[in-house]
């Protein structure tokens, strides 16, 4: 409740291109995590209506970027550093809840959301759709940021491996201790 009432601010001064560029990734996270929560349940009435809210979200998320495609056009230099720090920083509004990293880890050992998903399912579909890789005549600081990113996204998807290889081993420990 306490975490309700005080709500949610990434940054502590975002103006309109940090809001756009951090809401695009977040709806877009909320709508991987609600379906892969509803299927992690095995329940079929908590499936499909956690299917039903994803599917909300895939539209909130789908509002957004088509906003944040249109200040790439109006303004790319500032964008392009509004989606770096958004990336680089990302964060879920649970994050300030007491014991998230606990659960996030929780969350992520049952292959509800990690860092594979955040990577392949979150992070790259939006970057393709935007062709934030790819854009040319950007200016400097613009272009450095690209930079940046494309190193983030290399660098997030080798820690996922790295991930995914801990946890299966974790598995295949605990199944031999059964
Ligand atoms: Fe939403």
């Amino acid at each position: 409740m306490t975490h309700m009432i005080q709500g949610y601010s990434r940054t502590n001064d975002p103006d309109v291109f940090d809001t756009i560029a951090y809401v695009t990734f977040q709806e877009l996270a909320t709508r991987i995590s609600h379906r892969n929560t509803g299927k992690y349940t095995r329940e079929p009435l908590c499936e499909r209506l956690l299917s039903r809210i994803a599917t909300d979200e895939n539209l909130h998320m789908v509002f957004y970027r088509n906003l944040l495609a249109a200040a790439l056009e109006l303004a790319p230099e500032r964008t392009m550093a509004a989606i770096w720090g958004a990336v680089s920083d990302f964060k879920m509004p649970g994050s300030t809840i007491d014991n998230f990293g606990r659960r996030s880890l929780q969350i992520a050992m049952a292959g509800i959301y990690d860092l594979r998903i955040h990577h392949d399912e979150v992070l790259m579909p939006v970057v393709r759709q935007l062709g934030l890789l790819t854009l040319t005549g950007l200016s400097a600081p613009a272009a450095a940021h690209q930079d940046a990113l494309g190193k983030f996204l290399e660098d997030a998807d080798a820690k996922a491996t790295r991930f995914e290889t801990r946890r299966a081993a974790n598995e295949a420990r605990r199944a031999e201790s059964r």
